[in-house]
């Protein structure tokens, strides 16, 4: 036996107590009350015998959670934008980007998936497509990404067709800063701001000579600190799309999507676009 004596396990002692075990002994815990950890860990209802099926489907139920904290995020920004409060719309924004970093790390336990192993529950997903999320379609329409027609899956479900109806008719974040840039002289055309602001936003050769401007500015100017925070916004949803094309094309290459697309090849096209395009471009011009 070794000399060396093992280290000695502490003994609780008065001084280092432990948590009060009556807490919640007489009914729920405040912790379940505020969490609703039971109900959330008891969601999970597979489709298939297929042991991999439960990442895919918690990985999915992950992703639409932080999608519902960053619509929260966005849709403050948004507010606090309407009401010139820059400092409230940027702390929104940033929390934003470090919760967009969490959702797309969340694509690890998916990234590698085999054909194969995809194959082994894809069968009992039926039509259930991502591109039916209400949550991620809100994204989309904070972002400018707006389309009546995505509506459409929606209308059986009325607490979701009455959210999506609504975040249509608002007028996006994009919407909410070119306003503000307008308020503070920058020369953001009547018609842009008149847009109707449920149909797509398409960029503007105005918006980006405003932004070069903006950019050719003091480099620690507050706008300059509001085009890099939706650049970096920006960049992470074009990541997370990318992140989900390349999941895709290693788990299914190019068959057809569940949700009825062509799959892969429409995905790319999606991928594709950047989101605040102007706020690219611009760069060229700076
Ligand atoms: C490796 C697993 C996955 C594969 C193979 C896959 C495949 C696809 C395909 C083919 C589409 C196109 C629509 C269709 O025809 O179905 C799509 C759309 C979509 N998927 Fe996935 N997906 C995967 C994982 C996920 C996860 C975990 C989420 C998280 C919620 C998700 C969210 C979405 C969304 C939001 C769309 C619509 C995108 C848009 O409107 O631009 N997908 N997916």
């Amino acid at each position: 036996m070794s000399q060396q004596s093992a280290p000695q396990r502490q003994p609780e002692t008065d001084e280092v107590r432990r948590p009060d075990l009556s807490i919640g002994s007489t009914g729920t815990t405040p912790y379940e009350d505020y969490v609703h950890a039971d109900v959330l860990t008891h969601l999970q209802h597979p489709l298939s015998d297929d042991p991999g099926e439960m990442a895919f489907l918690v990985t999915t139920q992950v992703m639409e959670l932080w999608f519902t904290v960053v619509v929260h995020e966005w849709h403050t920004a948004a507010q606090a934008l309407r009401r010139d409060d820059l400092p409230v719309a940027m702390e929104a924004l940033e929390r934003s980007t470090h919760q967009l970093e969490a959702l797309n790390a969340a694509w690890k336990p998916l990234a590698r998936l085999t054909p194969a192993q995809f194959n082994a529950f894809r069968g009992a997903l039926g039509e259930g497509s991502g591109f039916q999320s209400a949550m991620y379609r809100r994204m989309e329409f904070l972002l400018g990404e707006k389309s009546a027609s995505m509506l459409v899956p929606h209308r059986g479900a009325p607490r979701e067709y009455a959210e999506l109806e609504k975040a249509l008719q608002e007028p996006s974040l994009w919407d909410e800063v070119l306003r503000l840039l307008a308020r503070r002289g920058y020369g953001i055309p009547r018609e842009v701001l008149d847009r109707e602001v449920t149909a797509r936003y398409e960029p503007d050769a105005r918006v980006e000579a405003v932004w070069a401007e903006v950019y050719a500015g003091p480099r620690d100017g507050e706008l300059v600190r509001l085009g890099e925070a939706l650049t970096d916004v920006a960049e992470l949803v074009w990541r997370w799309r990318n992140d989900h094309l390349v999941a895709t094309r290693r788990a299914m290459g190019a068959k057809m999507g569940t949700g009825g697309s062509a799959g892969v090849a429409w995905l790319e096209k999606r991928a594709s676009k950047n989101v605040f395009p102007e706020l690219w471009t611009a760069r060229s011009h700076v």
